[in-house]
């Protein structure tokens, strides 16, 4: 157990069913309290990947041999394979990951809980100095300057790749940073225009080089890491792919439309077979002011308020309606890669991807040699996407190879997804089982772009790219229920859909519930598995709901894959997802608090055998966080996760979290250390802190 000590603070005033109203305000611009934008009328690598074929991939291994191999290491198809839960069991009791799952933990708690015999400590802290000459983290002394040398805020996305030769001592951390809470993070007498050009650089990207005596150990950064990088609001990046140039994305600072400054919202991401790291731009609406008028703005959530940051007062790309800027919020919702082993490289941002409230994207070879990602839109009643490369990766980690293959999400196909369930007359909304005994179905890819054209009768390749969401309403996709990471199994080439929650479903004005997502005013959240037909370049699958989430000693509604539900852990709002090397997946969530009244944690969900759909939690993390970035590095013993927005709701007189600080009863700070919440990146392992 950590040694931490559980502190009960004030009562948070929450409103049940939905999020912390700070984090909404904060993180999402009151997406929810909002007009629903979608007012149409339609109806890797990591985990498996980051052990092996990341691995294999830096240290120049085939990854057509990565792939063998995570094969080979893992169960094939869960539910159709024959029953190996014995022989599965018996391997991951013998992991050093094996593990008791913890209770869940009371949302008043602020506590980071881990299960009996493991440890947990930051590897990372908001403000930890990034460079030698980088001041040490202050609370009452802050300055843009020295934020922009040290660790941003509220880390999203979170990989961990072992650099080639180090022989697992030395590897790469990559890390976003998503949002800021200016009302905790820095005392209220801060000059304004100080405090705002403090958040704008708490936002973005770090890279950061970890050591370790040893493989199997904890890690600690390094400030002196010739890789350590900090991404910043002046940091610039190209666009590729068929939008770049396009009259839609030039702007005063960006005539020919190829450019673009900084990137904002990022939450989820993935890491490619190629090395480099992928990061979704999500709520980006929330940092501009625009006429809030036309077709696309309405769509994407943009309005003409003040924004929560007020950057707007500072610099006037952040109001559109400044002459020459109305294009500027055209240069975020994009999926951004970046090259963690090159300091020099310029980050990319991929028109072939399209544009909306990304989530993330992952990566997964096709059988064929194309890569394909997958992506979701993080907006209730917003769709699930799909990216065919044009070209074929190639094996191996020469820089020939590795410079053909950092070009293969600039151009390929770009699909949505429409899904068709096979007991479609029996969904009422109450998430009532069909009485074919499951959720699932049938569904197909629709193209939005073929070849580098459209395909959407009306729309320019640059508009169905740059407005894809207007795109994807034309062809009759189908409204989720939030889609949050979309992640590829590298062991059976299923793709795992976090679907977080949708209070709106079946309200009047709003769709109804539908196989796929079956529940009126779905609080909880539900996770999709998709099998592709005929490989992942398919333009058909079939799909599953491997889980209805909730807490089913209070919740009826609920499906555990078939398993006993009395024999589970409660989960509700699933978020990031993660593979361990035996390919069951791992969940984060991001809203259980207020939903079955328990701190946000982490999953284990087996996927094969006759524990298909037993859920255990391995941990909670501290009151008003959510649970971001799993990284399950079981061989190694080791977990990480993305401690966001611990104590939100605080003020900075009155914080309601010291995490990761604890010292005692009392809370008092170390020396050195800050009496106020930081988000963290953390790692457990087997031990005492
Ligand atoms: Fe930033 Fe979709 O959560
Ligand atoms: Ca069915
Ligand atoms: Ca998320
Ligand atoms: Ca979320």
């Amino acid at each position: 157990m950590s040694e931490s000590t559980r502190t009960l603070l004030p009562m948070a005033e929450l409103t049940r069913g939905k999020r912390s109203p700070v984090t909404c305000q904060l993180k999402c611009d009151n997406a929810c309290a909002g007009e629903v934008c979608n007012t149409s009328a339609n109806a890797y690598f990591r985990d498996i990947a980051g052990a092996a074929l990341g691995r294999r991939q830096l240290l120049g291994l085939g990854a057509a041999g990565a792939v063998t191999l995570a094969l080979g290491a893992a169960p094939q198809n869960a539910s159709a394979a024959a029953p190996t839960s014995s022989l599965f069991a018996q391997s991951w009791h013998s992991s050093p990951l094996s593990f008791t799952p913890i209770a869940p933990v009371d949302r008043l708690v602020d506590e980071l809980t881990v299960p009996a015999g493991f440890a947990w400590k930051p590897v990372i802290r908001w403000g930890d100095p990034l460079f030698r000459r980088s001041p040490e983290f202050n609370p009452t002394q802050q300055t843009a300057a020295a934020q922009k040398q040290q660790f941003g805020y509220n880390n999203d996305y979170t990989d961990i790749v072992e650099l080639p030769g180090s022989k697992g001592r030395r590897a790469l951390l990559f890390c976003n940073h998503e949002y800021v809470n200016p009302a905790i993070m820095f005392p209220p007498n801060l000059d304004p225009a100080e405090a705002r050009a403090i958040t704008r650089a708490a936002h973005g990207l770090s890279v950061v080089e970890l050591r370790r005596s040893r493989r199997g150990t904890p890690w600690q950064y390094d400030r002196n890491g010739h890789l350590n990088r900090r991404f910043l609001d002046t940091t610039k990046y190209s666009f590729t792919g068929p939008a770049a140039g396009s009259s839609l994305l030039k702007t005063v600072a960006s005539p020919r439309g190829k450019t673009a400054l900084g990137t904002l919202g990022n939450c989820s991401g993935g890491t490619t077979p190629w090395g480099t790291m992928l990061s979704g731009e999500e709520n980006f609406n929330g940092y501009f002011v625009t006429p809030g008028t036309s077709a696309s703005d309405q769509r994407y959530g943009l309005t003409s308020k003040a924004t929560n940051n007020g950057w707007e007062l500072d610099e006037p790309r952040w109001d559109t309606r400044n002459p020459g800027y109305q294009n500027e919020v055209n240069h975020f919702g994009w999926i951004v890669e970046v090259d963690p082993l090159d300091p020099q490289s310029t980050p990319l941002k991929h028109t072939a991807m399209g544009r909306f409230k990304h989530e993330g994207a992952n990566v997964i070879l096709a059988e064929d040699g194309h890569v394909v990602a997958y992506m979701g839109d993080d907006e209730r009643f917003d769709y699930l996407y799909k990216f065919i490369s044009k070209y074929k990766y190639r094996p191996g980690d020469s820089a020939a190879a590795r410079a053909w293959n950092k070009k293969l999400l600039n151009e390929g196909d770009l699909f949505v997804a429409r899904f068709e369930g096979d007991s479609a007359t029996e969904i009422d909304g109450s998430g009532k089982l069909p009485k074919d005994g499951r959720f699932d179905g049938g569904g197909q890819w629709i193209p939005l772009t073929r070849n580098g054209a459209s395909v959407v009768p009306g729309l320019s390749i640059d508009e169905v790219l740059v407005y894809t969401r207007l795109a994807a309403d034309k062809v009759n996709a189908t409204k989720m229920d939030r889609c949050e990471d979309v992640q590829p199994s590298l062991s059976t080439g299923k793709i795992y859909v976090a679907c977080t929650n949708n209070t709106n479903r079946g309200k009047v004005g709003f769709a109804a519930a539908d196989e796929a997502n079956p529940r009126n005013e779905n609080r909880d959240g539900h996770v999709v598995e998709i099998t592709e037909r005929g490989g992942q370049t398919s333009g058909r699958f079939d799909w599953n709901l491997l889980l209805v989430c909730g807490d089913p000693a209070k919740n009826n509604a609920t499906y555990f894959g078939g398993f006993p539900k009395d024999q589970v852990s409660p989960i509700s709002c699933p978020d990031n997802l993660a593979f361990d090397s035996k390919g069951d997946l791992w969940i984060s969530t991001d809203g259980a608090p207020s939903t079955i009244g328990f701190n946000d944690g982490l999953f284990k969900v087996t996927l094969s055998g006759r524990e298909r759909g037993r859920v255990q939690q391995f941990l909670s993390v501290p009151r008003e966080s959510e649970t971001c970035g799993p990284i399950v590095h079981d061989q190694d013993g080791l977990v990480f996760v993305a401690v966001q927005h611990p104590g939100e709701e605080g003020s900075w007189a009155a914080q309601r979290s010291a995490f990761p600080d604890y010292v005692g009863p009392g809370q008092r700070p170390r020396r050195g250390e800050a009496a106020l919440p930081r988000p963290s990146v953390v790692q457990v392992f087997r031990g005492k802190r």
